[in-house]
């Protein structure tokens, strides 16, 4: 039958209908049953990206009552196909017993690292002399608002604290 339709077009190829829906269809499965993954792919790390994770910052009774620590995080992130360090610090505060307060580092003005300053109780900024007190309100300089106050929880005595990519 093919060769009767080759010989009735001068020897060209030509599809039929069904050819014709059977390729369709076949592009079609093809096409979704690739583009899922692809799609995953490409689209579940910028979902990670707005996620955060809880970190260990170890034992809360190596906090001293009434001092302010700097505590130094490392973690891995995915971003596309790198996976990159993620490095930087929060500053925590033991209260009377347990209670902690953790602080971001991250000045509100230009987001520089701000450093606990002891001898004086205050938070400064380096970059433009940004002044935060001790509970992080800002009470010199340019910030306007106090630094960030980080969701944080006590698990068998360790300190986790939730961290934004
Ligand atoms: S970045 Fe901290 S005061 Fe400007």
């Amino acid at each position: 039958m093919d060769e009767n339709r080759e010989a009735a077009t001068g020897g060209q190829r030509y599809t039929d209908r069904r050819g014709f829906l059977k390729t369709v269809v076949l592009a079609g499965t093809t096409l979704a049953t690739a583009g899922i993954p692809l799609a995953a792919y490409f689209v579940s790390p910028a979902l990670e990206k707005g996620g955060g994770r809880w970190v260990d910052f170890g034992a809360v009774a190596d906090l001293n009552d009434g001092e302010t620590a700097m505590l130094s995080f490392e973690y891995m992130v995915k971003d596309g196909w790198q996976v990159l360090p993620q490095r930087g610090f929060v500053w925590a505060r033991r209260g009377p017993g347990e209670a902690v307060k953790v602080m971001s580092s991250t000045c509100t003005h230009l987001a520089c690292n701000v450093i606990w300053k002891p001898e004086r109780q205050v938070f400064e900024c380096p970059c433009h002399t940004g002044i935060y007190d001790a509970e992080g309100r800002p009470i010199s300089g340019p910030p306007a608002r106090p630094l960030a106050v980080l969701e944080h929880k006590i698990e068998d005595g360790k300190l986790q604290v939730y961290l934004t990519a």
